[in-house]
């Protein structure tokens, strides 16, 4: 099955292997609609931001893509395999293609800073210790923190968290990597660094999903964007698309744009 897409560059094919869905999704918290008939598509090679406001549901629609919830209805699919009712030893192939690095870094306290990044690797069993480290130590390369190799998260500061847990999801070599809220709480410095940690990732061939409300990171990092407002996917498209929408709650999420305003 091929679908069309056109991204202004011209019409390229892709196959649905090449990507990640949600179809008709819908799922609610104690009666509360968090997501209504959502249909969504990440495609493999373009980068994309989900935005929307503090508790619109964005970390939600993470664990659902990675089937750690279940939907009410509707259904996730990763590249041809549908998940939606799978037992998980069903989709780990699928599931193994995506890494996730979550809000807080999600650091096990008790372990180092190698032990956490190359747990992954030591569970499965294929590697040999001395493959295991190395692997580890690329990783912690990639990210610009090997000299923590030994230390544990409670010694870190809050940025070099972030990228431990950005070198652990690259661990398992994913082809798509999904930031929930990434730069919240860093500061320039941090928040700068971690974009051009993605944009890295990027130029490897790495596809990202971001979910997050910081729209300067969002612009630096992404070409596709969706909004999530009230349940519903309110928006889609490119920035240019974004920043001239005429949808009165897209342009009052990018806020004014009319400098008088602030004199
Ligand atoms: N386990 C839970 N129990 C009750 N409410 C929850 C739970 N998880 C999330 N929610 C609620 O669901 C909504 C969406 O949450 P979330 O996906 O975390 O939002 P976001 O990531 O956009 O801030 C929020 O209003 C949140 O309070
Ligand atoms: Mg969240």
């Amino acid at each position: 099955m091929a679908d069309y897409f056109d991204y202004g560059g011209g019409k390229r094919t892709m196959t649905s292997s090449d990507s990640i869905r949600m179809d008709k999704l819908c799922y609610s918290i104690g009666g509360r609609k968090i997501l209504e008939d959502f249909d969504f598509h990440l495609e493999r090679g373009v980068n994309r931001t989900i935005l929307g406001v503090s508790g619109a549901g964005k970390t939600t629609i993470l664990k659902l893509l990675l089937g750690l919830l279940d939907p009410d209805s509707g259904s996730v699919s990763i590249g041809d395999l549908c998940i939606t009712g799978l037992p998980e030893s069903k989709f780990m192939q699928q599931r193994k293609r995506i890494a996730i690095v979550f809000q807080g870094g999600a650091l096990f306290d008790s372990m180092t800073v190698g032990e956490n990044v190359g747990y992954r690797l030591f569970e499965e069993g294929r590697l040999s210790q001395a493959e295991i480290t190395k692997i580890v130590i690329e990783k912690l390369s990639f990210v610009g923190v090997e000299s923590a190799i030994n230390l544990y998260p409670s010694e870190l500061s809050g940025g070099m968290k972030k990228r431990v847990a950005i070198s652990r999801a690259l661990a398992a070599d994913p082809d798509y990597i999904f930031f929930d809220e990434p730069t919240t709480g860093l500061d320039p410095i941090g928040v700068y660094n971690i974009c051009n940690l993605m944009q890295r990732l990027q130029a490897e061939g790495k596809t990202t999903l971001m979910v997050t409300h910081d729209l300067a990171t969002a612009f630096a990092t992404s070409q596709r964007f969706t909004f999530l407002n009230k349940a519903r996917m309110l928006f889609e498209g490119s920035e240019e698309e974004m920043k001239s929408s005429l949808i009165p709650e897209v342009r009052e999420f990018l806020g004014p744009t009319d400098r008088s305003l602030f004199i």
